[in-house]
């Protein structure tokens, strides 16, 4: 059973979503800033609601705010669900998250428009804030909808602005009456841009996503005292700054001995008074590091707490450290990964199995299904910036890989091939 998808169609929808809280970058490119439950997030979403209701799809809107679109089927058999995000980070592209939710509405278009009869049906779902980028954890949407937050706890998170998250979403109006947990589907597919530099730099086309590396996220906060920034000796401050500079220092060293794939990240940062004559009294910042190993990523963080203490009391500063985000490597289901693999090469697309380093809605779902990922190349390997680009081809070819995984799958029994 296959289908042809109309590519022309899915980048019109590609650069209209891109409308919406768009933004230029520093040559001029255009990106997307949506904010998980912002009024652009909120258009982002009214505009794929629209399209999914235009195509006769049978929407669900849950506790959270996913949402969760079904082609109409007799048969009541659970859906093979494509799906991903339309938040970005204040800096995004146009790509990262809007691929994969819009590749899979192109999907059940091209299917319900060619008349195929499935034997089970599709759907397609976007999950709020997968950025985690206003509210933590990342992956927060898909997390509830698979059970693995209480709902009542997700509504209390409070965002980077102070907003209580259940607020934003009655604000926005996507505070919906659909289940948390949600329905499980009988396999899910994420297409979505690599945002690293594998597959352009070995000239590969498809990525079949073998699983996805494990994250920490920690909020650090450090207390001294503000003081004249003239008239106080070096040693008698207690500079949060300062401190935290000797962290950001250590932290790359610790990376650097513990080598590839080793990541590091001090990504936010806020200072207490921020002013050029003022030793700072507070300063608080987050730490990413993530590994595609449990146990290194464990002695990481060990690591990583020891010196945060260790340098706060060599300054005299009090030191709280939160957890905002932390999930363990995850494996895909290797029998959807290998037909990922030979579904790109019945194209003639050259493929390649690679983990991700990202973060993903996939990573939640395969708690519940047989889950796995296609990834499409990044040019340059840049995303969470305005500057994040992939060619038509391949978003083109990668939906239409995505396209016919989805076909296999509707046909496919997990019990009788394991
Ligand atoms: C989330 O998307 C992340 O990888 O930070
Ligand atoms: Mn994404
Ligand atoms: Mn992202």
């Amino acid at each position: 059973m296959k289908v042809s998808i109309d590519g022309q169609r899915l980048l019109r929808r590609i650069d209209e979503l891109a409308t919406i809280g768009a933004i230029v970058g520093a040559s001029g490119e255009r990106g997307s800033a949506r904010l998980a439950l912002t009024d652009e997030d909120r258009l982002g979403r009214d505009l794929v609601v629209r399209w999914m209701n235009d195509l006769g799809l049978e929407v669900t809107i849950d506790g959270i705010g996913n949402v969760i679109a079904v082609m109409p089927h007799a048969s009541g058999h659970a859906p093979v669900m494509a799906g991903s995000h339309i938040d970005t980070v204040a800096t995004g592209g146009r790509f990262d998250g809007n691929l994969g939710v819009l590749a899979g509405l192109e999907v059940i278009e091209s299917v319900m428009a060619a008349g195929i009869d499935l034997e089970r049906p599709l759907a397609v779902g976007f999950f709020t804030d997968e950025e985690g980028a206003r509210f933590a954890p990342d992956m927060l949407g898909s997390l509830v909808y698979v059970g693995g937050m209480p709902l009542e706890q997700a509504l209390d998170i409070a965002a980077v602005d102070g907003a209580r998250l259940g607020d934003e979403l009655i604000a926005i109006g996507y505070q919906g009456g659909g289940p948390c947990p949600g329905l499980v589907p009988h396999a899910f597919v994420e297409l979505h841009i690599e945002q690293g530099p594998v597959l352009e730099a070995e000239g590969v086309r498809i990525g079949a996503v073998t699983g996805v590396q494990g994250i920490s996220w920690t909020r650090v906060n450090l207390v001294g005292q503000s003081n004249h920034a003239g008239t106080t000796p070096m040693s008698m401050r207690r500079d949060s700054a300062a401190a935290m500079f000797d962290i950001g220092v250590r932290l790359a060293e610790i990376v650097a001995e513990v080598g590839p794939p080793q990541v590091g990240t001090i990504g936010r940062i806020e200072v207490t008074p921020n002013l050029v004559n003022v030793v700072p009294s507070r300063v608080s910042f987050t730490i990413d590091v993530r590994h595609t190993d449990e146990m290194v990523l464990r002695s990481v963080e060990d690591r990583v707490h020891a010196i945060v203490r260790e340098i706060a009391d060599r300054h005299g500063l009090m030191v709280s450290t939160e957890t905002l985000a932390r999930f363990e490597p995850v494996a895909f289901d290797d029998r959807v990964v290998s037909i990922v693999e030979a579904t790109a090469r019945a194209h003639g697309l050259s493929v390649q199995r690679m983990p991700s380093g990202a973060g993903h809605d996939a990573q939640m779902l395969a708690r519940v299904c047989p889950t796995a990922m296609i990834f499409t190349p990044s040019v340059n390997g840049i995303s969470h910036n305005p500057a994040e680009f992939t060619s038509d081809d391949d978003l083109i070819a990668g939906t239409q890989v995505l396209a016919d995984v989805m076909l296999e799958l509707t046909e496919w029994n997990p019990k009788e091939r394991s």
